[in-house]
């Protein structure tokens, strides 16, 4: 039987096998489009096709339900090992190690935590969220405030939702999947095991495998051994053999393997956002016509519309509702979309009427895009510290305003009041700036949720703020989301979150000596022209000449380049242009980074071909057959200005380069470092090597220091992460 099932998987895996030839033979034969290649290539490039994407799983409660069916019948007949509900029981059939691990990871339960066995009324979900540090604490806050009783956080990317299954995270903007836990373990191995014993059944449909690593465990099995040995469990779970398919209305039965600190879970996906339909091209505010650099993130915009809205959502709903989300300072509309994406009731305003203009044209582009929508929300030119600016409910007759979001203006490009915040470039206004906006805002709606650059808890709770939750949005205390849930709040916020404030402000004060020491330890006064006068100095070149296809690619670019001029301010003996610096990237560099200020390189409108005589050229593309072993004064290296995913894998910079008859060579990467996954680094990544090597330096040492840690085989802040859990 099994070497018959053994057979059945080997003949889909051929099949697919073949699938997946057939089509690249046919696109050999007729060459795709190079818009069509950019678009495969970044499928590839991008994380949502590596396995550890959960595909969407649109028909959720059918098959968790056909599952429990499943398994009940596995418990009855008492041959079975079943799977248990509960998040405890399922972390009880960990090793001790890991039990240990959950122990801790749980801690806050004891200290006055909601959730219990008692209150555990469904089966619980493990609800994973993107594994963004710095998102991390807003969809803490966010879990708390939507689900109840709140979930937990177990780390990074994880929570515990006790009462998942009802759907309630599932407009959380973290979630990326839930997960129904079956097995959990300290080890793979041990977890295999579990899995192995329970022989579950899947009569109807095809199954499939997924396998995601949150954070890396201490005692791991390489992710291709979890998902080779997995798959072959679950291949044998059903009749229909495996379907990995990543289509939508594929039937099968997803079950899937999560890796992080605590150990591994195994479950089935209840629930996966999906990402292709309508509405959610609707949703990707990344496709905004007009960008606002004091713009606020989209994933913590819906996370404070989530907390904002959460005690009464169906009160928000725009055709049935009685009540409205009001953003008085909308900016962009990041706020505004947000809430028009969950079908809010949603106005906005701005004191400067270029904004009004700027959230106008990028909620009108979203709206346009989806017919089935709520209206387009309300935006207008507005003082929110007028007297009586609140009361028309910013225009929205017979709505009430119930909620406010604000990220509250601060820094170089925005002030309280308009105005260009006086130039500071200090990451918020202090927290007695805020005090007349605070003192304003408070009794005109029931809840407020608002991001500022510097805490203002201690503020609000002077003003008569009730029930104020504060969390840094980031490790190192620069922006913060505060919340107040007045005296509608059945319970107090108590987000589990990563890092707490004070953490991130004494993480601020540390870091901002350190830069302080930094910059003060050395900033060369050499001049350009002796720069390149200076026969003994590297000479770099960035080619700027790449057609970039998206702003987000520009502004990238952009940023490296004035990361670049940070690197030649410490390098006396660098010698840099930028060639081809004219057009987009341009006027990217000079909105965006001050490039009229870039005294440290010279910025040459002309080709790399103009500038400098091709014999001297040494163009260094990833994909050169040459490797580049000495770094020699008499040389210009020439890096090419590309950063788009897109066009990674593409050999770019090895075609330009072959065009021009250049000499190209690569970093030595894969000698020195074969357990680097990426060798296509950042450009100034590339220019701090050469640096190093200029001055001497072994390759060892440069790629020690330079090479990006989080590509290296070891994530960078696992410890950080353990010491967190
Ligand atoms: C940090 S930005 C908001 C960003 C916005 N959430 C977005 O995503 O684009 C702050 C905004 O507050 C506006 N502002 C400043 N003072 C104001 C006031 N007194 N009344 C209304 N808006 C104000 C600024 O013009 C700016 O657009």
């Amino acid at each position: 039987m099994r070497s018959m099932i053994h057979s059945r998987v080997d003949a889909i895996t051929t099949r697919q096998r073949d699938a997946r030839v057939i089509p690249m033979a046919r696109s050999i034969a007729r060459a795709p489009t190079p818009r069509a290649a950019r678009r495969r290539v970044r499928a590839r490039a991008s994380k949502s096709s590596k396995g550890g994407r959960f595909p969407p799983t649109a028909i959720v409660d059918a098959r968790h339900d056909e599952f429990a069916r499943s398994s009940d019948r596995a418990r009855g007949r008492k041959d079975e090992r079943a799977c248990d509900d509960g998040v405890e029981a399922i972390w009880a059939l960990s090793s001790r190690e890991g039990a240990a691990a959950c122990a801790r990871l749980w801690a806050r339960d004891d200290a006055g935590g909601t959730t219990t066995k008692r209150e555990t009324t469904t089966t619980p979900r493990i609800v994973l969220t993107h594994k963004n540090e710095n998102l991390y604490n807003a969809y803490a806050c966010e879990m708390a405030a939507v689900t109840r009783p709140a979930a937990r956080a177990m780390e990074v990317g994880m929570f515990a939702a006790a009462n998942g299954g009802d759907g309630t995270t599932r407009a959380c903007a973290g979630t990326r999947a839930e997960i129904m836990p079956l097995a959990c373990a300290a080890s793979a191995e041990e977890l295999l095991e579990t899995v192995e014993g329970m022989r579950v059944r899947v009569e109807t449909r095809a199954v499939a495998f997924y396998h995601d690593c949150v954070a890396r465990n201490a005692r791991r099995m390489s992710s291709d051994e979890v998902s080779r040995r997995f798959r072959g469990v679950v291949a044998r779970w059903s009749a229909r053999g495996l379907d990995d398919s990543r289509d939508e209305r594929s039937n099968a039965m997803r079950f899937a393997v999560v890796e992080g600190l605590g150990g591994y879970v195994f479950g089935l996906v209840t629930y996966a956002p999906s990402p292709s339909s309508l509405s959610a091209r609707a949703v990707d505010w990344a496709r905004k016509p007009r960008h606002f650099s004091a713009g606020t993130r989209a994933e913590i915009a819906l996370a404070c519309v989530n907390v904002a809205s959460a005690h009464d959502p169906r009160a928000f709903d725009a055709r049935s509702g009685d009540s409205v989300i009001v953003d008085p300072c909308c900016g962009s509309g990041t706020m505004l979309h947000a809430a028009w994406t969950r079908g809010f009731a949603a106005a906005g305003g701005d004191v400067s009427p270029g904004a009004v203009v700027m959230a106008k044209q990028n909620l009108s582009h979203f709206v346009a895009r989806a017919p089935e929508s709520s209206a387009m929300p309300n935006v207008i030119e507005r003082d929110a510290l007028v007297p009586g600016a609140f009361d028309d409910a910013y225009g929205c007759k017979g709505k009430r305003v119930r909620a406010l979001v604000a990220n509250l203006p601060f820094g170089r490009r925005v002030a309280l009041g308009g105005g260009d915040g006086d130039g500071r470039s200090a990451p918020g206004a202090s927290a007695s700036e805020y005090a007349p906006a605070l003192e304003k805002f408070r009794d005109v709606a029931e809840r407020h949720v608002f991001i500022s650059g510097v805490p203002i808890a201690h503020e609000m709770r002077a003003l008569g703020y009730e029930n104020v939750t504060e969390v840094s949005l980031c490790r190192f205390g620069k922006s913060f989301m505060t919340t107040a849930l007045g005296s509608t709040a059945t319970a107090p916020l108590e987000p589990s979150v990563a890092f707490t404030v004070e953490d991130a402000l004494a993480n601020a004060a540390g870091k901002s000596e350190k830069q302080w020491e930094k910059k003060s330890k050395k900033k060369s006064n050499v001049e350009l022209s002796e720069r390149f006068s200076n026969p003994d100095a590297l000479r770099v070149a960035v080619d700027v000449s790449y057609e970039q296809d998206s702003t987000r690619a520009r502004r990238s670019v952009a940023k490296q380049l004035c990361e670049c001029v940070g690197i030649a301010h410490r390098e006396d003996a660098l010698a840099m242009t930028y060639c081809d610096f004219s057009g987009p990237i341009a006027e990217e560099s000079r909105e965006f980074f001050f490039s009229d200020r870039w005294s440290s390189v010279k910025m040459d409108p002309r080709s790399v071909e103009e500038a400098f005589d091709a014999r001297d050229v040494v163009y260094m593309s990833p994909d050169a057959s040459e490797v580049l072993d000495e770094v020699d004064a008499s040389k210009v290296y020439v890096v090419g200005g590309i950063v788009d995913l897109a066009t990674r894998g593409m050999r770019t910079s090895l075609t330009r380069a072959n065009a021009s008859s250049f000499r190209c060579a690569r970093l030595p990467i894969r000698e020195h470092r074969p357990e680097q996954t990426h060798t296509v680094l950042n450009i100034d990544a590339v220019v701090k090597i050469l640096c190093g090597r200029h001055r001497g330096e072994s390759w060892d040492d440069v790629f020690d220091r330079e090479l990006p840690k989080r590509q290296a085989a070891e994530r960078p802040k696992r410890e950080r992460r353990e010491r967190l859990a």
